[in-house]
């Protein structure tokens, strides 16, 4: 029998590093430095470093390095914030969390990544930041993010979530502008086992700022100088995340030429409608998600092809099946089906494939042939 075809595969990727896991997990039991210990420091130098940038600050999620992220910009209540409606609803809870208005753009069909033309439009007196997503592992090109910033006097800040070591224009994903979010769940390109995030900044009031504010706003014990919360990457993770961070450059290399396979084994099938998303970034995009859509074109929709993968030993997701505009808990924000048809239109027609780094030559062939065979009968 053949065997299924997890979406991700996790356990196989962390089996040959098991033994320097255990030990860097030991040495924190030994040290007994839980909050804030050395495994933090140093993993806060060493991912500050491949990021191009001279801060960074380990936060408890990537949700929360958005929020802390802007809020240790100077964003606040009343100011706005322009993000993606095609994006993962952590980005829209950032925002809110910092206090800013969310204020949603629509995105380009062929990538998913934020359409700076309709980003313009929703521009108002009152914006102060522009937030890009790198989405599925792929940067919003960082010369007309810079453009768009300056143009309209405003902030960027990044968020990197799925995007750790993605590289365009000479910029790494995180050193476009003042400041970018990071996460470390499990399944992202860097994951550590559990939930972990990053802000990375080049301005040292920035740094500072956030590091008061995820230790409770307190520059020394018992003194609380910003208003500030409990939001620390914990050490335990950060001692994973040092034992894999030297992997990350092979990994994202492998997951690139996992993803020029696909796209060459797919090429016969955009006659069918069945288009995989743009990579405008080359070897820089990490494909944190490897992306397609089944278009108008395609002779059977798009959730009939995820439920046959399924039923044929094939995981498959959908990033994301819902846009942030039209999701039920947000309906204050005043949006409305129809605001963002790119996203909406995506959000029908996306389906992400299996894709790890250690994804076989085999099991992406089997994986094609298989959507070959359901959409050809
Ligand atoms: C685009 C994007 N932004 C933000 C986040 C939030 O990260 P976390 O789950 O670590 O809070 C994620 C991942 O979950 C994400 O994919």
């Amino acid at each position: 029998m053949l065997k299924n075809i997890p979406f991700v595969d996790l356990k196989l990727q962390h089996q040959p590093l098991e033994s320097e896991l255990e030990n860097s997990i030991k040495e924190v039991l030994e040290r007994g430095d839980f909050i804030l210990g050395q495994a933090v420091g140093e993993f806060e130098s060493s991912f500050a470093q491949i990021c191009g940038v001279q801060n960074a600050i380990g936060v408890a999620c990537g949700t929360d390095a958005i929020a802390l992220g802007l809020q240790a910009c100077g964003i606040t209540v009343g100011d706005e914030v322009i993000l993606p409606a095609n994006t993962f609803i952590a980005t829209l809870i950032g925002v809110l969390h910092s206090g800013a208005t969310p204020v949603l753009a629509d995105c380009h069909l062929e990538t998913g990544l934020i359409d700076l033309e309709t980003a313009q439009k929703a521009v108002t007196p009152k914006t102060k930041a522009i937030l890009p997503v790198h989405l599925y592992g792929q940067m919003v090109a960082p010369s007309k993010l810079q453009d768009f910033a300056q143009t309209n006097n405003l902030i960027i800040f990044e968020d990197a979530a799925q995007a750790h070591f993605a590289q365009t224009e000479g910029y790494w994903a995180g050193s476009i502008g003042t400041a970018a979010g990071f996460s470390f769940y499990p399944s992202k390109n860097l994951g550590c086992f559990g939930d972990g995030g990053m802000v990375v900044t080049n301005d040292p009031k920035v740094a500072s700022k956030i590091r008061t504010i995820r230790n409770y706003g307190a520059p020394s014990k018992y003194v609380h100088e910003e208003l500030g919360t409990n939001s620390r990457l914990d050490t335990l993770q950060a001692a994973i995340l040092n034992v894999k961070l030297p992997y990350l450059k092979a990994w994202n290399s492998d997951r690139n030429q996992a993803a020029q396979k696909y796209n060459t084994l797919l090429s016969p099938m955009k006659e069918k409608g069945i288009i995989p998303m743009h990579n405008l970034s080359g070897t820089g995009h990490i494909y944190h998600l490897y992306v397609i859509r089944v278009t108008e074109k395609s002779p059977i929709e798009r959730d009939t092809l995820k439920e046959k993968l399924g039923v044929a030993g094939i995981s498959v997701g959908i990033h994301y099946p819902i846009p942030c505009h039209l999701q039920p808990a947000y309906q204050s924000l005043g949006y409305k089906q129809g605001d963002f048809p790119h996203s909406e239109t995506l959000a029908r027609q996306i389906l992400s494939l299996p894709m790890y780094p250690v994804i076989s030559e085999e099991q992406i062939n089997r994986v094609v042939e298989t959507i070959i065979q359901i959409v050809d009968n």
